[in-house]
């Protein structure tokens, strides 16, 4: 892995090489969305389309619903420390970083036991980094690979090809394969190759052949042609790509390397922000917009003039940034957290109360690096956030791409037979480079070559865990259940309740935290929480976390979107309330629904938006238009029931294929139902 560079760093475009002729491939099949055409009145049931394939489709947010495989290699070695095995279950990234590792060998095992262990596991949703260009990690020295700079024919056809070979297999069809786009590489060629202080031979070699955008252009290409595959490429972190002045070039270069060898940027389904990194996902305690004595946080040491204080803020605008490039308004964020949860007794508690802005700053903010540049084994990091689906706005997920444990590079020199070679950014004693303002590296000592297990980083990272995992050790150290059955109940223009199942723990469950778009608004020992103080007219995304006397806490609930209510209008409310009722059989089910304005003014051209169980095919309906796209579903009014009256209500049916599950969250014209 690779350094960031400052933002004061020239950032040419690309030599662009020579365009490569496309190559063949196969196409993925259409989306299974089935539009069931509404009927005359009543009850009658007629069949108006056949069933669309059901594993064709491509979700829009895989994680959604998903059960993820967990790597039972890394799992071994996280269970085999002491407190591990409050982790080990969590899924991490399959690292397919040099080709010997598709075949795998007696220690690891390739990439086709991981799927096969996939299957047995029951999991559908397995997730795999690509990382082995030609010129490899070009702006550092600890993860160079095996394939020198010009060798992109062998990274096409001995590294690419067999990945995709085995990715297509029919036997796999069942499963969504997320792809992590060879780290690093791109950013390293926005910031790290234009002949500035911070850039490298090596980096400006990688610019001149173009083989980081064929590479990158070609596994898109070639991995997005396989209808179950979701690519994500890496967009490094905002202590790297922060400042308007290299995001925008990222975004440009991004969509360069994805219309390169052949790709669309239909061939991209997101982008993963710290990958390997440790910059905090959110700074409670900090913001961009936050200023000491009339003097703004931008201009302290720490945040130097960024535009961004924290990875999820990033992820959100580099997001924006993309879809003014052209990529697809549906693309999500990854986020690793696996090691950037800053807990521990060095973490802040609250803002600080200092004065000035350096002081302040380095008060509050929760990343206790010594530099933003600093990547390599950091001394007092933990395990962030668990893996989690849709924790907030444009964010498909929180991953643990990193795998916990597992070094950034080795502290001395290390003979290997990987083409690692030594960066002194992971000896803790070097103060040499002018990308961290020449400040200590942060490393913890005695390091293994990168990718080997780096046991006294491991206890480190659960001991600073935040959110905590308990005392490793002794004690305590099962989190409560995750809480289910989170839901909207009921909306206002300024606020949001919700409701969810209590959870179990082996202790005792204390309380919950509410998280309102990935940011904790509320500790909780009730049930229930009404969210007040909100702008109308605004989805939120809402997860909850259950905590036990230990400091242990659960991963996230699935996240439910509320939205407020329209203001104005005489103080009107406009919302709902939904009821759904269904009969079920083995492999279909009819759902009988009414929905009630419970507002004082008509919904007009009513349109309901719902979520169903991924594989949910409507093959019939009534009183409404239903439509599905992989987990959510609409239903739209027709010519007779086009209004709901103010205190009215309509009521619709629909049958279908798959398993029924009652919705978690519904919205009608954009405003959120209770559900009951
Ligand atoms: C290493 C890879 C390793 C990965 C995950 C990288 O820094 O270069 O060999 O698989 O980290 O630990």
């Amino acid at each position: 892995m690779s350094v960031p560079a400052s933002h004061t760093e020239e950032h040419p475009l690309n030599v662009r090489g020579p365009a490569r002729p496309p190559t063949p491939r196969r196409r993925p099949r259409a989306l299974g969305a089935l539009a069931a055409l509404a009927l005359a009145a009543g009850t009658a049931l007629v069949a108006v389309q056949p069933a669309a394939a059901a594993t064709a489709a491509r979700v829009d947010n895989p994680y959604a619903g998903a059960t993820t495989y967990v790597n039972p290699d890394w799992s071994a070695l996280a269970a085999a420390e002491p407190g591990g095995d409050a982790v080990a279950d969590e899924p991490t990234f399959v690292w397919l970083d040099q080709i010997a590792a598709i075949e795998g060998d007696s220690e690891k095992r390739g990439l086709r036991e991981h799927l096969d262990t996939a299957l047995d596991q029951g999991a559908n949703l397995v997730q795999l980094v690509v990382y082995d260009l030609p010129g490899r990690d070009c702006a550092a020295l600890a993860s160079n690979g095996e394939l020198g700079p010009a060798e992109i024919g062998r990274y096409e056809s001995d590294y690419i090809d067999p990945i995709a070979d085995i990715l297509d297999d029919p036997a796999y069809a069942s499963l969504r394969i997320v792809t992590l786009i060879e780290p690093d590489s791109l950013p390293n060629l926005v910031t790290n190759a234009g002949g500035t202080a911070g850039s490298t031979d090596a980096c400006a070699t990688m610019k001149a052949n173009g083989n980081y955008e064929k590479g990158v252009g070609y596994a898109l290409h070639t991995l997005g042609a396989i209808p179950n595959v979701y690519n994500y490429v890496d967009a490094a972190h905002h202590g790297w790509l922060g400042w308007d002045s290299n995001l925008v070039p990222a975004a440009q270069e991004f969509k360069k390397a994805a219309t390169t060898s052949g790709a669309t940027v239909n061939d991209v389904a997101g982008f993963i922000v710290n990958t390997a990194n440790y910059s905090a996902t959110t700074e409670p305690y900090l913001k961009i917009t936050d200023s000491v004595n009339g003097q703004t946080v931008r201009q302290s040491k720490w945040l130097d003039w960024n535009q961004y204080a924290d990875e999820q803020t990033f992820a959100q605008g580099l997001r924006t940034a993309l879809v003014a490039q052209g990529f697809d308004s549906g693309i999500g964020m990854l986020i690793d957290t696996s090691r950037n949860g800053w807990g521990g007794s060095a973490r802040p508690t609250a803002p600080s109360t200092a004065t000035s802005v350096d002081a302040f700053v380095d008060g509050s903010r929760t990343d206790r690096r010594i530099h933003a540049g600093n990547w390599c084994n950091q001394s007092g990091a933990g395990l962030g956030e668990r893996p989690a689906a849709s924790p907030a706005t444009g964010i498909d997920a929180y991953v643990w791409a990193k795998p916990p444990g597992e070094s950034d590079g080795s502290s001395k020199a290390i003979d290997n037979d990987e083409g690692k070679g030594f960066d002194r950014m992971c000896d803790p004693t070097y103060t040499g480079n002018g990308r961290n303002g020449n400040s200590m590296s942060g490393a913890l000592a005695d390091s293994p070559v990168a990718g080997h297990w780096f046991s006294a980083q491991f206890r480190q990272l659960l001991a600073n865990a935040y959110p905590p995992v308990g005392s490793p050790g002794g004690g305590d150290t099962r989190a409560p259940s995750v809480p289910a059955g989170l839901k909207v109940t009921g909306t206002t223009a300024a606020s949001v309740s919700l409701s969810w199942s209590a959870s179990t723990d082996d202790t005792a469950v204390t309380g919950y935290d509410v998280y309102r778009d990935g940011t904790k608004v509320t500790t909780t020992s009730a049930t229930s929480y009404t969210d007040p103080g909100l702008k109308a007219s605004t989805a939120y995304a809402y997860t909850v976390r259950a905590k036990d006397a230990a400091g242990n806490v659960s991963a996230a609930s699935a996240a439910v979107t509320g939205t407020t209510a329209a203001s104005g209008g005489g103080g009107g409310t406009g919302a709902c309330a939904a009821t759904w009722k269904a009969n079920t059989w083995s492999g279909g089910f009819q759902a009988d629904v009414t929905l009630k304005n419970t507002g004082d003014r008509p919904l007009t051209a009513w349109k309901a938006t719902f979520t169903v169980p991924s594989g949910t095919v409507v093959t019939n309906a009534w009183s409404a238009t239903v439509s599905v796209s992989g987990t959510t579903a609409t239903a739209t009014h027709v010519d007779y029931n086009t209004d709901i009256a103010a205190g009215g209500s309509v009521s619709f049916g629909y049958q279908g294929t798959g398993t029924y599950a009652a919705p978690t969250s519904v919205t009608v014209n954009g405003q959120s139902c209770a559900l009951s």
